[in-house]
């Protein structure tokens, strides 16, 4: 981890630097500038900001702020990884837009996994309600922080970091639920990033990153739907 070790001999102002520069690191998305910004996901906009543009304020209502999109279930049996993840976005919840936050439901059958993936903008916060959820991730020094969360536990995903979440009961599915701090938290499963890229990574790349022959570069790739 790229992290300066500094020695420290307290002092009010020194603390307030240290403070300033812990803080300078943990900024979520910028801040809005108006109570709200409701998305105006209607398409007629032809440039682009970060995030998307407002609607006249005099047109928000409650409903802009609302949603029952974690309401239902994902199917987790859609994929060959036995989860599906449902998120919140300015489109299902326009009101989000410009807060810096996003909401999840993962739902993962029994010894589904959530394959490891990062989100590059943002970190995670997440609560299993259901099951036992085995959690992990590995910081930039390749160490694994690993729990067992039962319900109403909650685990923490450094911004970028690799993490998963898998379901430890053959029968029974798991449920949490997670909050990242940024409308658009983006996800890259670390698997499908590597094998299922379009175009493809050269086979050669694959075959000497993961010390493995081209066959087994096709092998995986076919397993993934790459
Ligand atoms: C998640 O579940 C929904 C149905 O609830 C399905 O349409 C979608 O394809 C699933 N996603 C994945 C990645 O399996």
């Amino acid at each position: 981890m790229s992290m300066a070790i500094v020695k420290i001999t307290p002092s009010p102002l020194r603390t307030l630097v240290v403070l300033a520069l812990i803080l300078s690191h943990a900024r979520a998305d910028p801040d809005p500038l108006q109570d709200y910004c409701v998305a105006d996901t209607s398409n007629r906009h032809s440039f682009w900001v970060n995030g998307a543009p407002c609607i006249d304020p005099h047109s928000a209502s409650v409903s802009h702020f609302t949603t029952s999109a974690l309401s239902k279930p994902g199917n987790p049996k859609a994929n060959p990884f036995g989860s599906n993840v449902t998120l919140t976005n300015i489109a299902n919840l326009p009101g989000l837009n410009t807060m810096g936050l996003t909401m999840a439901r993962v739902d993962i059958a029994g010894n589904g996994l959530v394959p490891p993936h990062s989100h590059p903008r943002a970190s995670e916060v997440t609560i299993c309600l259901e099951g036992v959820i085995g959690v992990g991730f590995v910081d930039t020094s390749n160490r694994l922080f690993t729990q067992i969360l039962r319900p109403g536990e909650s685990f923490v995903f450094p911004k970028g970091l690799i993490h998963y979440l898998y379901n430890f009961d053959w029968t029974n599915s798991a449920l949490a639920i997670s909050g990242f701090n940024s409308q658009n938290p983006g996800a890259q499963i670390a698997s499908l990033a590597a094998f299922t890229a379009k175009p493809g990574i050269p086979d050669k790349v694959l075959a000497t990153a993961f010390q493995i022959t081209g066959q087994d570069v096709a092998r995986i790739r076919k397993n993934l739907g790459g």
